[in-house]
């Protein structure tokens, strides 16, 4: 059987996107194919945890795709691999600055270009824009979008704009309130072990040159139609906030600071305002809504899909 070298391109602050991509990859190195695990390093690096106001001022940045440059990447990347595995957390609604800039960098096109690529998520729960923008960016580089994996915060929706906001400005994670630790649940990470038996066995039949995804069947994404309708909302009102504060200043500029703070105070309104309610209205309006939100679930979920028909084949 052909051996095969994957890429994985990985940026992950706390090791929890590391620790799943260490979970697929461990059967893929099993199986005998050549995994090489890239990890992204910006030039200046992103503060852990974050001090709120870096935190904030990184907004306008992420959502308009304008990162700061990384570190040339390892050698091992100079060579030309069968399939990439590019690993991402959200941030404001799009891919982490990092891994935009990677994608965006002649490094991107080279490694993907007309190679089959496979995304993998791991943040709170809101990645629906961030991957409508991956899609983009892994086309634009030329690569074949062949599945996606999303892992997402344990806790209730409305639990995690607490939990995960205190881990990211404190670095504490542990049970907060009566709410559940924030981060994915250590089984679903154990669980990510699956992708990577199916991913080998995909390889090993040159299922990797294929057109379908090689991952359905085993819950790779699950989405929640409801909070869907949310992040659209939210998308729509960070694209003209981030334009705004872009137009004040650059990153690190007091001049913008009077326009982060305006846009903290309109995030926390919406978060215990906008978002409830909707949810609310949503659940009173399900027997309405239902039809139309089983046909927006079903195309936010391609290519992978939340069937779970290949599960007992592939779980440990
Ligand atoms: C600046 C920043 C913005 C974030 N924005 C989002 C977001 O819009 N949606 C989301 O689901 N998670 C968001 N998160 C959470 C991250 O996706 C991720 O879960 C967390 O930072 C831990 O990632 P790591 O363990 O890979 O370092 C954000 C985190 C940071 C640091």
């Amino acid at each position: 059987m052909p051996l095969k070298n994957v890429l994985v391109v990985s940026y992950s602050q706390t090791g929890q996107l590391a620790d799943i991509v260490r979970e697929v990859v461990a059967p893929l190195r099993a199986a005998g194919h050549d995994v090489h695990v890239e990890t992204l390093v910006p030039e200046t690096p992103f503060p852990w945890p974050w001090p709120f106001v870096d935190f904030v001022d990184a907004f306008p940045e992420c959502f308009q795709l304008d990162p700061p440059p990384i570190r040339p990447l390892s050698p091992a990347c100079d060579r030309s691999y069968d399939l990439v595995v590019v690993a991402y957390q959200v941030w404001y609604l799009a891919p982490s600055l990092p891994v935009t800039a990677f994608l965006q960098s002649a490094d991107a096109r080279r490694l993907l270009d007309g190679k089959p690529v496979v995304t993998l998520v791991a943040c709170r729960n809101m990645w629906l824009n961030a991957q409508a923008t991956m899609r983009r960016l892994v086309a634009a580089a030329g690569g074949r979008l062949r599945d996606h994996l999303a892992f997402i915060d344990q806790g209730p929706a409305l639990a995690t704009f607490i939990t995960t906001p205190r881990w990211v400005l404190t670095g504490r994670r542990d049970r907060f309130l009566g709410m559940p630790p924030a981060g994915v649940a250590p089984e679903e990470i154990r669980g990510a072990s699956r992708f990577g038996r199916a991913l080998a066995e995909a390889l090993d039949c040159d299922a990797e040159r294929g057109d379908d995804p090689m991952l359905s069947g085993l819950r790779a994404v699950n989405v929640n139609p409801r909070l869907a309708i949310s992040e659209r909302a939210g998308a729509r009102a960070f694209a003209i906030w981030s334009r705004l504060i872009r137009a004040c200043g650059r990153r690190g500029q007091w001049r913008r600071r009077p326009l982060l703070a305006l846009f903290v105070i309109y995030l926390v309104t919406m978060i215990i305002t906008v978002v409830p309610l909707s949810l609310l209205l949503q659940t009173l309006l399900a027997p309405v809504l239902r039809p139309r939100l089983a046909a927006l679930r079903e195309q936010l979920e391609s290519p992978s899909g939340s069937q779970t028909h290949n599960l007992a084949r592939y779980e440990s």
